[in-house]
């Protein structure tokens, strides 16, 4: 199969189109013919060596992963081979074949590349809102709204009935504002800003890129124990943050089964920003390092 592998860390340069025999699915895993993957801000992180999480080289880049069930492992009951499913890739998203444990059947009315926007998305934006939560009239200041995970958890706070106000530059306010937040422009003044629509301040607050805004959350939310950041591990330890991570707090991947039931009710839409071959991997890290993706971006895979 044809995998976009990494063997050292480094720029979008170091990733290369690579031949690798075909992955065989182990007791517990489904194998996937992969259709399309998404390329989140995590996937140049790994790749650069920002994040580590031990894996050895060479690795195959990517994490959100879409496709059709080729073959099952041992003690594999929930799907059957022709399934269409999205979910976490065990070995690497951005290859023709993707070996999972996570994973869930698409929604009907979602076709592959919009399935492949979605997982780390939904994991990390459902996980954080449970840690925050977010309820029914709680109001939320998230800073950093309009990249996956910030515009998915703009609708899924709203969709919990709750308030949203939500930072991004100015060329995202409009959208913002059709993901149904209360829409503020990040940068100096921002705690003015989020003051002018909530007075009293915010029962709690998300920090999705870690751009060094805890310590302005903690006075809006009333107290570190209302934040929760995804980005900023030294400010956590400084401001006595929550740094939420999967690994350590355990993942929400109970949200790939429920954003069905969101999407056929009209509550949620993750936009696909723009979509690349596999064989133009490179440009697509290079545009989500500039961190300016508004939604996701997404690899067609064909084999
Ligand atoms: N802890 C975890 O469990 C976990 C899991 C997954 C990902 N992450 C991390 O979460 C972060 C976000 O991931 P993502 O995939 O959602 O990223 P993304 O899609 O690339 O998000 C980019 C967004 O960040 C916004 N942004 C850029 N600079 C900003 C600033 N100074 N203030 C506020 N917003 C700003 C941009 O908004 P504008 O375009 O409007 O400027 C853009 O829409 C990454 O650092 C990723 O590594 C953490």
């Amino acid at each position: 199969m044809k995998s976009a592998q990494f063997s050292t860390f480094g720029g979008p340069e170091v990733l290369e189109i690579v031949d690798l025999p075909d992955p065989q699915p182990a007791p517990g895993q489904i194998r996937i013919v992969v259709h399309a993957a998404g390329v989140s801000a995590t996937d140049p992180k790994i790749r650069s060596g920002a994040l580590n999480f031990g894996r050895p080289l060479p690795q195959t880049t990517g994490i959100d992963v879409a496709g059709v069930v080729d073959n099952i492992g041992e003690g594999v009951t929930d799907v059957v081979i022709g399934d269409r499913v999205f979910g976490i890739s065990d070995t690497g998203a951005a290859a023709e074949l993707a070996l999972m444990t996570f994973y869930a059947i698409i929604p009907a009315s979602l076709g592959f590349i919009d399935a492949a926007a979605l997982p780390v998305a939904l994991e990390t934006a459902t996980r954080a809102l449970d840690q925050l939560r977010v309820t029914t009239g709680s109001t939320l200041f998230i800073n950093g709204a309009s990249g996956g995970i910030g515009s998915t958890a703009v609708q899924l706070a709203v969709a919990r009935g709750a308030r949203v106000i939500g930072a991004a530059s100015a060329a995202n306010q409009n959208y913002l504002t059709l993901l149904g937040a209360e829409p503020i422009i990040y940068g100096d003044g921002m705690t003015e800003r989020v003051l002018a629509f909530a007075p009293d301040g915010v029962d709690a607050a998300l920090d999705v890129p870690g751009n060094g805004v805890l310590a302005k959350l903690i006075d809006l939310a009333g107290g570190p124990d209302n934040v929760i950041t995804l980005a900023d591990f030294a400010g956590a330890k400084e401001y006595g943050v929550h740094f939420s991570n999967g690994f350590a707090d355990g993942p929400a991947f109970h949200a790939f089964n429920e954003v069905g039931a969101l999407i056929e009710a009209g509550q949620f839409w993750l936009p696909v920003d723009k979509t690349f071959p596999l064989s133009e991997i490179a440009q697509a890290h290079r545009i989500s390092e500039t961190g300016r993706v508004r939604g996701r971006l997404v690899l067609t895979i064909t084999r």
